[in-house]
């Protein structure tokens, strides 16, 4: 009674049930797969099979040569060397069919994952460091993949292997099945030892992977920074001493291994020397033959192979539940609502070319109950007007666009789009198909210029494309490209300068077209003749759209209808006439 108590703690352990639990999410792929699962799992067992019948049939072998039996020779040599070839190619053709399934399993729980992260919430998931997802659903991932197709056939051979060669010891010799199970009360005893090492130590490696990514996409994609401050030698100091903690954790790991192994090796050579002893001692009282002596040696050592098998399933169970663990961290946040209701899917079809109006009433915007940036305030902004977000940086400007899209919801209050019509519609993640974003810092991704703008417009053609470059001021040095638009822009747009860059994304934000067109300090890096050309462009562009920007410039204020002041104390309607630039 006891025991099943300490069994039932030891499985409410948060460790083990953690691990149970990512098991679950493993388990949905191996239903999913389980056609494969089971056709793996009969050729794991034809393989097994195979090899225990091979042993069988040796003893037959040397018994019809020293004549115990009196089998024909040639048919048994003939059968012996059947079998063994046949397992050859059984184990080749077994390799190459599962790589093709677990390639395609793997790409499925990719796909599967990508998909879901991509949905889920941003600040959810900005919590995270990009390389710590990236090794969660790369090296992670990898290591759950294989285990989906694997691990059942892995278990079903194994456990067979050991039951097939413990019977036939048994069906011999009770004593001698008896002296090969030695060992297993050592391996029960130690389980839960061996368990927290094998999960400590998973753990830090993983965690090791996530650092080390961080740590080189960091140090890769800061080059310049660090360049200009003098900062190589820190950060090659930094970098050498990550590598040593690497190397302390694998050396540690090394030592736990080795004196695993050797324990476990010389409890294996102690039984398979007592087993292959007591055989030859039952051979010299004449109790057993050499064929049998031939298959007691073969099935001692299936038997210790086996069970060390069965007992390698746990660190592979601890694994695999780990690292499903760490991705599931990610797959669980919150997702997105990223389908229009029927309701919202009427509004955005009602509201082509149509004003619009959007209100924010009495918003708080917090990023958690502790990091409020302001309370209670509310602001509306029209089609066809440019609304500027002013104020101090940190105040909330740029929380605020997120607000918009649906990035971060407010804590209190409401925020809401009107049509012509009187149609009102709620803002959240699925309504960001009304708005057009310029961030702040830079959205180039690689490939040419052309792929960058048709991100938004698949269908563009090069003419619509040459039209929103003009009326972003881009075309002025797009044109002069060798390429132009099929110029292929580095990494982050680092060929070309940040106004460039600036005018680019607003070229990209017109494509998208858009009723709403948010501008986070997009045309900073610009010259003012260059910025008010850019701004009168976009109005002209689309006399209906509704501007709302963020500047610390008075040259944008000017050009702005209605100008808001985000602080702490709320966002607050500025008269013109008392600004300091009027
Ligand atoms: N992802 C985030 N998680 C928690 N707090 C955040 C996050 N992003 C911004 N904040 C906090 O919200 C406040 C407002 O930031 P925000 O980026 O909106 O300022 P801003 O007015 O756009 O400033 P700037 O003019 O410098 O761009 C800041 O105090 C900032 O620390
Ligand atoms: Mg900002």
């Amino acid at each position: 009674m006891r025991s099943v108590e300490k069994i039932k703690k030891y499985l409410n352990h948060n460790e083990i049930k953690k691990i149970l639990h990512s098991w679950s999410w493993i388990f949905s792929y191996i239903l999913r797969y389980k056609g494969q699962v089971i056709a793996f799992s009969l050729i794991g067992l034809l393989s097994t099979g195979l090899g225990l019948f091979t042993s069988w049939v040796l003893k037959d072998l040397i018994d019809s040569v020293t004549g115990e039996i009196s089998l024909k020779i040639a048919p048994v040599a003939a059968v012996y060397l059947g079998t063994a070839v046949a397992k050859i190619f059984i184990t080749a053709l077994t390799n190459r069919v599962s790589l093709r399934i677990r390639l395609n399993v793997g790409i499925q729980i990719k796909n599967d994952v990508y998909d879901k992260l991509m949905n889920t919430e941003w600040t959810a998931i900005s919590a995270f460091h990009s390389a710590d997802i990236m090794t969660r659903t790369g090296a992670d991932v990898g290591i759950v993949s294989n285990m989906v197709l694997s691990y059942i056939p892995n278990v079903v051979t194994a456990l067979v292997n050991f039951i097939g060669a413990f019977f036939i010891i048994l069906h011999y010799d009770p004593i001698m099945a008896l002296l090969a199970l030695a060992g297993a009360p050592v391996t029960v005893l130690t389980a839960r030892f061996r368990f927290g090492k094998a999960t400590e130590f998973q753990k830090k490696n993983r965690e090791l992977a996530g650092e080390r990514l961080a740590i080189e996409e960091e140090s890769y994609q800061n080059l310049q920074t660090i360049k200009s401050f003098g900062l190589v030698p820190l950060f090659s100091q930094r970098f050498r001493e990550f590598q040593q903690k690497g190397f302390g954790v694998a050396m540690e790991q090394n030592r736990y291994q080795n004196q695993m192994l050797i324990i476990m090796s010389l409890m294996g050579q102690l039984v398979t020397y007592s087993c292959y002893g007591f055989a030859l001692y039952r051979l010299w009282k004449g109790d057993i033959t050499y064929g049998t002596l031939s298959l007691f040696m073969s099935m001692a050592a299936s038997l210790t192979g086996s069970f060390s098998s069965v007992v390698s399933l746990v660190p592979s169970f601890i694994k695999a539940g780990i690292s499903a663990g760490r991705v599931l961290d990610v797959l669980e946040l919150p997702t997105e609502k990223t389908e229009l209701t029927e309701q919202e899917k009427q509004f955005i079809k009602n509201s082509k070319n149509k004003k619009l109006s959007l209100m924010c009433n009495d918003i708080t915007c917090a990023y958690n109950d502790e990091a409020v940036v302001y309370k209670d305030s509310s602001l509306t902004a029209q089609s066809g007007k440019i609304t500027a977000l002013i104020g101090a940086s940190g105040k909330g400007k740029t929380s605020t666009l997120r607000l918009l899209l649906g990035l971060i919801k407010p804590q209190t209050g409401s925020i809401t789009v009107k049509n012509e019509d009187g149609e009102e519609i709620e803002i959240s993640a699925a309504t960001r198909k009304l708005f057009s974003y310029v961030p702040q810092n830079n959205t180039i991704f690689s490939g040419t210029i052309a792929d960058n703008l048709r991100l938004v417009k698949q269908d563009a053609t090069d003419d619509e494309l040459k039209k929103v470059l003009e009326d972003a001021c881009a075309w002025e040095f797009v044109s002069k490209l060798p390429d132009t638009i099929n110029t292929k822009i580095t990494e982050r747009g680092q060929c070309f300068s940040d106004g460039q860059n600036q005018r680019l994304s607003i070229a990209r934000a017109l494509l998208a077209d858009t009723p709403i067109l948010l501008l986070d300090e997009a045309t900073s890096a610009l010259d003012v003749e260059t910025e008010k050309k850019v701004i009168s462009n976009i109005l002209d562009y689309n006399r209906n759209k509704m501007i709302i920007l963020t500047s610390h410039k008075p040259s944008v204020f000017k050009l702005s209808d209605e100008i808001y002041s985000v602080s702490e104390n709320g966002i607050e309607l500025l008269d013109r006439k008392e600004l300091h630039y009027e």
